[in-house]
C-alpha cells in the first residue's frame, strides 16, 4: 500500500469521437446516444461506473454532444408530465438519471487521440486516482468488474488495466499487453503494451478492453507522450512509459462484454440485452426462436 492512494470515486468517459462507423445515424446525434434496446449506449457505461462506487464523472465531449449532458440532467417538465399521467416507474427511471453522479463536461477542441482526450480531464480530476471507461464497449451488469480493478488499485497504488483474451487475428484492433501471471488469480504484471500491433508484433493475445484505473501521475506522462499509432496521442503509449517505471497490473475479464462500436457487435448486444430483460426477454425469445427456425 502506498500513501498516494485515496478511494477511487472519479471517472473519465471519453465521448468526443465522431462515430464515423455509424454514419449516417451519427450525423446529427452522438454515437453514445444510439439506443441499445431502450437506453442510450452511454447509460450502460455510466451505470457500470456508478455500480462500482463512482460518484463524480467527467465526460470528454466535442461540439454536437450536448444531448449527453441533457440525458444526465434533471428534466423537470417531463418529470411533471409523468407524475400527472401516473407513470410512476418511468418517472423513477427518468428522475434517477438526473441524480446518478456529479457530472462535468470538458471539451476536447481537436481529436488528437484517446491519450489527449484523457489529458483534457486533468483539471477536473486533479491529482487523485481515477477510472477511465470507454463508451464503445460495455460489460454486462451481471459480471461486475470495475470494483475489482479499483480494489487492486487501492491495495497497490498501481495502474490497473482490464484485459481480455482475443483470437490472434483480432489483436490488431486493440492495445496488447506483455503479461506475467502473479499469484492472484487472473492478475498479471504488465511489462509492455503495444497499441494495435500486427499479429507478429503482438506480445500476447491479451487485449486491452476499455477499462482502466489510473494514478494521477498519468497526466504528467500523457503530457509528454508523443503521437503514436495513427498519428494520435495514445493512452496505451503513456501506460507503456509508466510500466517501464513501475509495476502496473492487468486483470483478465472472463465475463460478458458487448462491443457496440461495431455494427455486428451492436446487433449482437441488442439481441443479448433484450433477451436478458425481464419485461421483454420471454416474448422476444419466443419470436426469435421461431424466426431463426424459419431461416433457410
Ligand atoms: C482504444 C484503445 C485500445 C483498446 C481499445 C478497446 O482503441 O486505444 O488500446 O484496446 O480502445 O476498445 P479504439 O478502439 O478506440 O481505437
Amino acid at each position: 500500500m502506498t500513501d498516494r492512494v485515496t478511494r477511487v470515486h472519479k471517472a473519465v468517459i471519453p465521448a468526443a469521437g465522431y462515430g464515423t462507423r455509424f454514419l449516417p445515424a451519427t450525423k446529427a446525434q452522438p454515437k453514445e446516444m444510439i439506443p441499445v434496446v431502450d437506453r442510450p449506449a452511454i447509460q450502460y457505461v455510466v451505470d457500470e461506473a456508478v455500480g462500482a462506487g463512482i460518484d463524480d464523472i467527467t465526460m470528454i465531449v466535442s461540439s454536437g454532444k450536448e444531448s449527453l449532458a441533457d440525458h444526465f440532467d434533471r428534466m423537470l417538465e417531463l418529470e411533471r408530465v409523468l407524475v400527472e399521467k401516473g407513470k410512476t416507474e418511468l418517472y423513477d427511471e427518468i428522475r434517477r438519471l438526473g441524480e446518478l453522479a456529479q457530472f462535468s463536461y470538458v471539451r476536447q477542441p481537436e481529436q488528437l487521440g484517446l491519450g489527449h482526450a484523457v489529458l483534457c480531464a486533468a483539471p477536473a480530476v486533479g491529482e487523485e486516482s481515477f477510472a477511465v471507461l470507454l463508451g464503445d464497449d460495455f460489460l454486462d451488469e451481471r459480471d461486475p468488474f470495475l470494483h475489482r480493478m479499483i480494489d487492486l488499485h487501492e491495495r497497490t497504488g498501481r495502474a490497473v488495466i482490464a484485459l481480455m483474451e482475443v483470437p490472434e487475428d483480432q489483436v490488431h484492433l486493440y492495445g496488447c499487453a506483455a503479461a506475467t501471471p502473479t499469484d492472484e488469480d487472473g492478475v498479471f504484471e504488465l511489462t509492455d503494451l503495444i497499441e494495435k500491433p500486427s499479429r507478429e508484433e503482438a506480445p500476447s493475445n491479451l487485449a486491452v478492453i476499455g477499462r482502466y484505473v489510473l494514478p494521477g501521475e498519468i497526466f504528467d506522462v500523457l503530457a509528454k507522450t508523443e503521437k503514436g499509432r495513427g498519428g494520435e496521442i495514445q493512452l496505451t503509449d503513456a501506460l507503456r512509459t509508466l510500466a517501464q517505471r513501475e509495476p502496473i497490473y492487468g486483470i483478465r475479464f472472463d465475463g460478458r462484454r458487448y462491443d457496440v462500436g461495431d455494427k455486428q457487435g451492436y446487433l449482437q448486444a441488442t439481441v443479448q440485452l433484450a433477451l436478458a430483460r425481464d419485461d421483454l426477454g420471454p416474448a422476444f425469445k419466443r419470436w426469435l426462436v421461431e424466426y431463426v427456425a424459419g431461416l433457410e
